[in-house]
């Protein structure tokens, strides 16, 4: 059974050695650890046996919530998990009375894409060579 929590430091200890490894490569542990300390912040982390197969995290800014990512391990993807940990943060996020929850999306990550469009999340904008210079970013948001 996977679990939803609130995600700590002692999560993150975890999983830090291995992050890019086993989660994602545009992940390092530096931004993910101050992320954890910012107050600011909301993280949460899926557990399977209490094993971490996914964590995701908003940050609170004055006008919105921005959703700064959302990820599930690389061995565990397609189980429902992504769903799970985007429910959740969009709970959380509904819980701190902002109108709206915004996301970048890269241009080509289809299943991101697909992931939020499932959850209500509308196209509303692109950042032009967003991505090392190159790829498009995709503005997404969702009323809350
Ligand atoms: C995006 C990501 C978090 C999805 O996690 P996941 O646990 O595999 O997602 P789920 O199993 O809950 O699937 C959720 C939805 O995503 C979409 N999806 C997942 N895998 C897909 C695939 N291979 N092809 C197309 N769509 C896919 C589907 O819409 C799916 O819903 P469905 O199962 O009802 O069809 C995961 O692929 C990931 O960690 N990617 C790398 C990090 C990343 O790109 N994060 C987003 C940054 S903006």
């Amino acid at each position: 059974m996977i679990e939803i929590k609130k995600m700590t430091l002692e999560d993150y200890e975890k999983i830090k050695d291995n992050l890019q490894k086993d989660f994602d490569d545009f992940w390092t542990p530096t931004i993910l650890e101050s992320e954890l300390k910012n107050e600011n912040s909301r993280y949460v982390v899926a557990k399977e046996n209490n094993k971490i197969v996914g964590f995701a995290g908003i940050i609170i800014l004055p006008d919105d919530i921005e959703i700064t990512n959302i990820v599930t391990k690389k061995t565990e993807r397609k189980k429902g998990i992504g769903k799970l940990l985007l429910d959740k943060i969009i709970e959380i996020s509904k819980e701190e009375k902002k109108e709206l929850l915004s996301l970048e999306v890269n241009e080509k990550n289809l299943i991101a894409i697909n992931l939020y469009s499932k959850f209500g999340f509308e196209k509303v904008g692109i950042r032009k060579k967003y991505y090392n210079g190159i790829e498009d970013a995709i503005i997404m948001t969702k009323k809350i």
